[in-house]
This record gives C-alpha cells, sequence and structure tokens, in this order.
C-alpha cells in the first residue's frame, strides 16, 4: 500500500478553507497522517506541505529543506509569526498543490515563528532565507492562501490557466 497521502490540485475548494487550531484531541489523528504527509512530501518531492492540502483544516504543517541532502523533518503545530523582519525578499516559489508553476513572490526575509510539536510543547524559531519562505507559504495554506494570491492577477491567470491546461493534458483529455 501507497503509504502516502494524495495531494489535492489546485482549485480544489478545500485549498481555501480556513484552518482551525489542532486541539489535544486531533493528536491521534495527527500521529496516523504525519508520517503519510511527510512521505507524499519527499516523493512529490517538495520542501513543505500543509494540512489543508491533504484534505485536513488543521493547523500544521510539514517542511523538511534537506540541508545537504540529509533529512531534517520539521513539524509545526499552531505556527504564528509574531514577528518579521522589515527586510523583504524576492523568492521564486511553487506548490505541491500547482505543480509545475513558479512565480517570484515578496515576503520578510526574516520571521519569528511560535509554535507546538506532538507533544504540546511550545517552541519558537527565529528563521531566514528559504526557511522563511517555506514556513510562510506554509502558514498561508492554513488560512487559505496560496503563493498567487501575492503575484498580479495578470501572472496568477497566466499561471493558473497553464496549470487547467497541463492538467488537462495529463489526463489525456
Ligand atoms: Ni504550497
Amino acid at each position: 500500500m501507497d503509504p502516502s497521502i494524495p495531494i489535492l490540485i489546485y482549485p480544489d475548494p478545500a485549498l481555501r478553507a480556513r484552518a482551525r487550531s489542532v486541539a489535544t484531541a486531533d493528536r491521534a489523528t495527527l500521529r496516523e497522517v504525519l508520517p503519510r504527509m511527510f512521505a507524499a512530501m519527499y516523493a512529490a518531492p517538495g520542501i513543505g506541505l500543509a494540512a489543508p492540502q491533504v484534505g485536513l483544516a488543521l493547523r500544521f504543517c510539514v517542511i523538511d529543506l534537506m540541508p545537504d541532502d540529509q533529512k531534517a523533518p520539521l513539524t509545526l503545530i499552531n505556527p504564528q509569526i509574531v514577528a518579521a523582519s522589515a527586510d523583504l525578499v524576492t523568492r521564486e516559489e511553487g506548490c505541491l498543490s500547482l505543480p509545475n508553476q513558479y512565480a517570484d513572490v515578496i515576503r520578510p526575509d526574516g520571521i519569528r515563528v511560535q509554535y507546538q510539536d506532538l507533544d504540546g510543547k511550545s517552541h519558537r524559531l527565529d528563521a531566514e532565507g528559504l526557511l522563511a519562505t517555506c514556513i510562510q507559504h506554509e502558514i498561508d495554506h492554513l488560512d487559505g492562501v496560496l503563493f498567487i494570491d501575492h503575484i498580479s492577477a495578470l501572472k496568477r491567470n497566466m499561471l493558473v490557466r497553464r496549470l487547467a491546461k497541463e492538467q488537462r493534458q495529463a489526463r489525456g483529455a
């Protein structure tokens, strides 16, 4: 059996829902689904995957930038950005829910994020560079926001049309 879990593709409406906070009663669900989310993310391959992308309207995500090609899995539960740098950076982003589509997005270069682990313990992380971009992108997913919401309507329409066409072709239609 495939241990991974299917990733929803834009414009699936589940990608636009606002997720609710993870409660203690959700932890069993998380323990079951987290390994499958990591498996799906590594198989894609991708560096981040948020719960709404696998149809779960809960505030958590998985991230792994694979530094030096080594696994460094990070699970953020109920993540919140508590501070952001004034410095902005432009970085090309993609998303496993919009396969093969990329666009430049401007975001704060550094952030401080507060989150919980599976045991409910709180953590604080200062991130910059690619990790900061990735965390902001994943937290956006928890609010139903996609990277294409950060680009011009013209670019967004172009990208969405191209994705639809590629998806049609992939289905052999
Ligand atoms: Ni994404």
